[in-house]
């Protein structure tokens, strides 16, 4: 199995966006053949068809497009304005469309906050009030800066957005896999190769709707529990932080990454 301390530093390294940019990562496109084929095969969970984007890069990117094909409308957001989101929201066709991140909050049945940590204090917070909030994020120290809370471990990055969130349910989930392994690691419900995420919360229906649509996207769940204990168990630096679904000989980047299953997840994650 994939893990230790060699690899684990590895990993905190691959994850790390620096500047919004993963290098020479691949980037693989949505193709409609991908997005019709899913739609056509996967049922909806009723009530449950608005996801809102806080953050529209690499991991919000991904998620949008997993989620457009899984028949989900989306609403997409970032800093710099909903007119530097069209080309995403043309390719991702009419599911999709760009707001602001109030707009996107509002719109969300599910919200998804995906932005750099440093950044968590201006997530909106009344329009969240009462829903269901998925954070992807992860603390780099060298592109956040310091948050002394985190360095002597006293709390975890998803409780300060918890913390910041008061009103909403906060679950961990997306934090630990690369971007790319997301998007072509996917794959219907009862697929043999079919891989599994980890999620961490401290309420157990918001958890049981990110486990839905987790579902709905290609991905078994595994419920690593509250966001103080099982969000330390897939941080970064952990055995479970993202390298399980990555190529064995040492290539990261390789797609399409490996298929990890919900009982090799929860034994990793101890
Ligand atoms: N990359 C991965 O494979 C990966 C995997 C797991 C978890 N993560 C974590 O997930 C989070 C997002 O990572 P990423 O790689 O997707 O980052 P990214 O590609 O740099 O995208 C960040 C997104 O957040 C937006 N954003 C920044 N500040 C914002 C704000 N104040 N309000 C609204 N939107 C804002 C950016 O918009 P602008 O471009 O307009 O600024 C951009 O759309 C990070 O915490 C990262 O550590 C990343």
């Amino acid at each position: 199995m994939y893990g230790g301390a060699d690899s684990a530093a590895l990993v905190v390294w691959w994850l790390a966006p620096t500047g919004g940019n993963l290098g020479d990562a691949p980037v693989i496109r949505t193709t409609r053949r991908w997005s019709g084929m899913w739609a056509a095969g996967w049922r909806l969970s009723p009530g449950m068809t608005t996801i809102g984007l806080i953050g529209s890069g690499h991991i919000g990117g991904t998620v949008a497009r997993l989620a457009v094909a899984a028949g989900h409308d989306v609403v997409l957001s970032n800093s710099r304005g909903p007119e530097t989101l069209q080309e995403l929201v043309a390719e991702l066709g009419p599911g999709a469309r760009a707001g602001t991140p109030d707009e996107a909050a509002r719109a969300g049945d599910l919200v998804v906050v995906t932005i750099p940590l440093k950044a968590y204090r201006s997530v909106p917070v009344e329009p969240l009030a009462g829903k269901v909030v998925i954070d992807t994020n992860n603390y780099y120290p060298e592109r956040d800066g310091q948050f002394a809370e985190l360095d002597d471990d006293s709390t975890t990055s998803s409780e300060l957005l918890q913390h910041h969130l008061p009103t909403s349910r906060v679950v961990k989930a997306f934090n630990n896999i690369y971007f790319a392994h997301l998007r072509s690691l996917a794959r219907p419900s009862g697929a043999a190769d079919r891989s599994a995420l980890a999620i961490a919360g401290d309420d157990a229906a918001a958890k049981a709707t990110v486990v839905e649509f987790l579902d709905t996207i290609g991905y078994d769940a595994v419920d690593a529990g509250s966001l103080a204990e099982g969000g330390r168990r897939f941080q970064p630096g952990t055995p479970a932080y993202g390298g399980m679904y990555a190529a064995k000989d040492g290539n990261f980047w390789e797609l399409p990454g490996v298929p990890f299953d919900a009982a090799s997840l929860r034994a990793l994650l101890g």
